[in-house]
């Protein structure tokens, strides 16, 4: 297992206060995404995917650093993408190659994590992070991705001013 608590702490405090000023939901994601794969070596590929307003049984590929990928849209019946929507739950993936619901991005990845987003406790999106690394994500990285995914919460919520 890989751990850095110092640098989700520091990434959080960076996200957080960065989506105070935060025009939009795309420049939020833009910086998320940037800031992450870079202070965190281990997540190769870092991306967001969106449920489709129109077709609300498809994830779409938002703002992502990392190889560029054929998995554009994704039925949520699919890949360990979908099974996070399914679910309602974060999912980890340790060993990508022993998982028959994963969908190949890069022959690279070796082990995945999936977070969902959620706006007034319904689905409207994920975190997705692909590693090199096998066993990569532990219950560190996913309390961490969960913060982010709560501060993209928190921007979207009604309340948010
Ligand atoms: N691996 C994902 C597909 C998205 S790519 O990794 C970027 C899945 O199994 O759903």
């Amino acid at each position: 297992m890989i751990s850095g608590q110092a640098a989700f702490d520091g990434i959080i405090a960076d996200i957080r206060e960065f989506s105070q000023s935060a025009e939009n939901l795309i420049s939020l994601q833009e910086f998320c995404v940037a800031i992450i794969a870079e202070r965190l070596p281990y997540y190769n590929w870092v991306g967001f995917y969106m449920l489709d307003p129109d077709d609300e049984r498809t994830l779409v590929l938002g703002p992502f650093r990392g190889a560029r990928t054929d998995h554009v849209r994704i039925p949520v019946s699919e890949g360990i993408c979908g099974v996070a929507v399914a679910r309602g739950e974060t999912i980890i993936v340790p060993d990508v190659s022993s998982d028959s619901r994963y969908l190949a991005c890069s022959l690279e990845t070796k082990s995945e994590i999936v977070v969902p987003i959620r706006v007034l406790g319904k689905i409207i999106g994920e975190i997705d992070i692909d590693s090199h690394t096998l066993d990569a994500f532990d219950g560190e990285d996913k309390a961490f991705l969960e913060k982010c995914a709560d501060i993209v919460q928190d921007f979207l919520s009604p309340s948010h001013v």
